[in-house]
């Protein structure tokens, strides 16, 4: 792998141990993935974040970084609970320490605690065309997919690198070719809300590349697909004819063609009684998320016997004080820094409804030893909740 004079300088140790450990990693990288050279990102996106999924190995590793700092912009994924509702969470000391630890090991590194999966929306806003390094596979696929920006599906640690080193090896969705469609996804029904993740989990099982799809609808709609898809296989971008920034030239004649017919997703969806709980936000719900949320439970009452949680970004949050306020006058619970995934949510509550393919999958085998989940789209969650 081809290395500029001041990546040498790096890996002697000339900016500190930590920063020459960090590059030592991405070189090794690039040249097992067949990269040539390094080449510079906007900005890192970090998972790896929760006590309960890096431990304490995890929280050993950063503290080794003592001396590392970031030299681009970057964010965290969201954390095991929310602050302000440790209560309704169940959190013990333990996990607490661990866990603000962590964080704090972060922030000494200069990285910013937004703790969320969608820095896209304000924390973190990368431009059409910029190289990126970023790790939760969620906002790597919304990230290349709608907006355009380019990022490998990075790991906790090659995301560090890439934020204190400001580098990452140039291979796969970097290269303009590798962003070309693989195969294209006939859908042979009219799609509504509630396909959407639905068929995000199938093509995810189905498909290891990068799908083309003839579907309609809106940003949130394909941010629920790409995450189920995301999260159900590899793939870490799609194409939405006429929706997508770089659908135009994507098709070629090698495409595979996979028809998806609507019974094929049926069985995803999945049917639970007695729904304990209602999770929205996974990915963390938009500012238009919230407003729907916020108009459609206006002046109502909730039923005593569910609960209502929702996931969004402390930024979102902020931005969405009246929203957020409505919704907790309803009964529901405005959740920040968290999910339904890296919270308790999965061993409190074990029949959960939600609007996620992605939580769904997760909740269904998780460690707390599974929930009976089901995926319904926004409205059919939100009526299911009035008293
Ligand atoms: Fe985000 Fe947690 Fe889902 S990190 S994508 S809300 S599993």
């Amino acid at each position: 792998m081809y290395l500029t004079r001041e990546e040498e300088r790096v890996l002697n140790g000339e900016q500190g141990s930590a920063k020459a450990k960090m590059l030592r990693i991405l070189v090794k990288m690039g040249e097992v993935l067949g990269a040539e050279r390094l080449i510079p990102v906007s900005s890192a996106q970090i998972s790896g974040v929760s006590y309960r999924t890096i431990g304490d190995a995890g929280l050993h590793f950063l503290r080794s970084l003592k001396d590392a700092s970031v030299v681009v912009p970057a964010t965290l994924n969201p954390i095991a609970f929310d602050e302000e509702h440790i209560g309704e969470m169940e959190v013990d000391d333990v996990m607490y320490e661990k866990q603000m630890a962590i964080v704090n090991a972060y922030v000494d590194m200069g990285v910013k605690p937004t703790m969320t999966c969608t820095p896209y929306y304000f924390d973190n806003v990368p431009r059409f065309g910029e190289h990126i390094a970023w790790a939760e596979s969620s906002a790597v696929i919304y990230a290349n997919s709608i907006i355009g920006a380019r990022t490998n599906r990075e790991g906790s640690v090659s995301a560090l690198a890439s934020a204190i080193t400001g580098k990452t090896p140039e291979y796969g969705l970097h290269i303009e070719e590798r962003r070309k469609a693989t195969h294209i996804i006939e859908v042979d029904f009219e799609m509504r809300s509630e396909h959407f993740p639905l068929l995000g989990l199938y093509i995810g099982r189905e498909i290891n590349g990068i799908p083309y799809l003839r579907v309609r609808g809106d940003e949130d709609d394909f941010k629920l697909m790409g995450a189920a898809m995301a999260a159900s296989g590899s793939i870490a971008m799609y194409h939405v004819e006429g929706f997508t920034p770089e659908y135009r030239g994507a098709l070629h004649d090698e495409v595979e063609r996979i028809t998806v017919e609507e019974k094929e997703l049926a069985d995803l969806a999945g049917t639970v009684d007695n729904v304990e709980l209602v999770a929205i936000g996974c990915p963390h719900v938009s500012g238009a998320e919230l407003r729907k949320i916020a108009e459609f439970v206006k002046g109502r009452k909730k039923r005593s016997d569910v609960e209502l949680w929702i996931f969004a970004a402390r930024s979102t949050i902020e931005r969405h004080a009246s929203e957020v306020k409505i919704i907790e006058e309803f009964g529901g619970v405005v959740m920040k820094d968290t999910c339904v995934v890296v919270s308790n949510a999965g061993r409190l509550y074990k029949r959960i409804a939600t609007n996620s393919g992605k939580a769904a999958l997760y909740l269904r085998k998780s460690r707390f030893g599974g929930a009976e989940v089901m995926v319904r789209e926004l409205y059919t969650l939100l009526r299911s909740v009035i008293a």
